[in-house]
């Protein structure tokens, strides 16, 4: 659906506000054209960087090319440059701040595996490929390197991180050996 359509169905509907979750914590925006509200083509990426603030999701190509921006959708990896924040209504979203432990404070253990294994090197498209491993682990405890390698296929690095991160998300994998 076009983004005019989906904002005269959205109208129709009466939808005038957008409720969902981050990390855990509500989150409730009006929707409309004003600057406080949000309007009918924000991206979530936009959204959760310059509205709340969480600046690890990151934004390279803004245009779905590069995985760097993504995030976890109810347990799914999800490019935020390419979801419509109007359309996360209902929805649980997890970004890279919202892995580590909310009472302790203790890394997730992918965040660990890839400080072990030294898997990045400017950290840029870290975030990203870290919420897209997060979400293979979750689906599958015990991958194999194939299958972490076509998990990890819409990420990209510039730093050619990519064997080291392999090794992360293997060592990190909760069923693997
Ligand atoms: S910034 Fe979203 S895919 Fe590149
Ligand atoms: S670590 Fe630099 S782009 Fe991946």
């Amino acid at each position: 659906m076009t983004v005019t359509r989906k904002r005269k169905s959205l109208k129709r509907a009466g939808e005038n506000r957008v409720r969902f979750l981050v990390n855990g914590n509500r989150v409730d925006l009006g929707i409309g054209e004003e600057e406080h509200q949000v309007g009918y083509s924000e991206t979530l990426a936009e959204t959760l960087r310059e509205r709340l603030g969480l600046t690890g999701t990151k934004v390279t190509c803004d245009n779905g090319a590069c995985g760097t921006c993504t995030v976890l959708m109810d347990g799914k990896a999800v490019l935020s440059c390419m979801t419509l924040t109007v359309e996360c209504g209902g929805k649980n979203i997890t970004t890279i701040e919202g892995l580590r432990h909310p009472e302790t404070g203790a890394l997730d253990p992918i965040q660990q595996a890839f400080i072990d294994e030294g898997a990045f090197q400017c950290g840029f498209c870290t975030p990203g490929i870290i919420m897209s491993a997060k979400a293979l682990l979750l689906e599958n405890g015990a991958p194999t390197e194939h299958e972490v390698k076509e998990a990890l296929s819409g990420n990209f690095c510039r730093c050619i991180t990519h064997y080291q991160v392999v090794r992360a998300v293997l060592a990190a994998a909760p069923g693997g050996k």
